[in-house]
């Protein structure tokens, strides 16, 4: 089995990258990083450094990588240095909301397109993303995060198109939108004290109980959108 993790270097991507090298010890594993290489790095991970925005370089790692059965994408924002997310309307800012789309809606389209020829050569293919709940419009009651909310909307919108296009030229490919549920790590760290008790997982158990759904993904389920705990979200 060969598997791509992108954003292998944060949070979710670690552990990632860690559950499936000790689930499938057998796999090739490719991990990309951004800047710096975790210090923590399993043995046979063979790392390749790339910035997501960057559509040239994208298109680089695909033609390196050339048969793939799982993409697993974990890159993503909800916070700059300066800027946070907006708790009313008034704080928008269109360059804060251009940099979410960037970072969490465009890096899966440019990934996918580029990585389609790879996956189509598995007969069971996965295409997966770390999205995010607050993406979701049905399930939005409380407001505000207009820039990641729509950022993630929209991210689920192309999954959601993406699934449709490839259930008629890539039968064997899962397309999946997955919620991870709150993480420790440094996107959710300013956010942490108002989670309920119980509520903050850590990434290795995100990870743990991610894996399983990718893996046990039929491709009946293309499109859908999973919370950790193996629920079907609503868009
Ligand atoms: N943590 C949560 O509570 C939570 C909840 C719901 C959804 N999510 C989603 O889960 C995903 C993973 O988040 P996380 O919690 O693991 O966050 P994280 O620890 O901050 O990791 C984010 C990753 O994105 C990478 N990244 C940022 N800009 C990049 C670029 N231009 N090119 C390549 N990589 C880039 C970072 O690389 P560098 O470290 O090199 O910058 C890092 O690997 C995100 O999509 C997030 O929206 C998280």
């Amino acid at each position: 089995m060969k598997v791509l993790i992108v954003g292998g270097s944060g949070g979710i991507g670690q552990a990632m990258v860690k559950q499936v090298q000790e689930t499938y010890p057998d796999a090739t594993v490719h991990a990309t990083y951004r800047h710096h290489l975790p210090n923590d790095r399993q043995n046979n991970i063979q790392w390749h450094a790339l910035d997501v925005t960057n559509e040239a370089e994208i298109k680089q790692l695909s033609e390196q990588l050339t048969e793939l059965d799982w993409l697993i994408n974990c890159v993503g924002i909800l916070h700059t240095q300066d800027k946070g997310p907006e708790k009313s309307l008034q704080s928008l800012d269109i360059d804060f909301f251009q940099h979410n789309l960037t970072l969490n809606t465009l890096p899966s389209v440019m990934l996918a397109k580029h990585f389609c020829h790879a996956l189509k050569q598995s007969d069971s293919a996965r295409f997966a993303v770390i999205s995010a709940k607050v993406g979701s419009i049905t399930d939005n009651r409380l407001g505000g995060w207009y820039s990641y909310r729509a950022s993630k909307a929209a991210l689920n919108m192309f999954l959601k198109t993406l699934a449709i296009e490839w259930q008629r030229n890539m039968k064997h490919c899962v397309v999946l939108s997955l919620h991870p549920g709150t993480t420790d790590t440094p996107l959710s760290q300013p956010f942490q004290q108002s989670v309920p008790k119980g509520k903050l997982f850590t990434p290795e158990y995100v990870a743990n109980c991610l894996l399983p759904i990718i893996a046990n993904a039929t491709p009946a389920q293309t499109g859908c959108f999973f919370a950790y705990d193996g629920t079907e979200l609503p868009w």
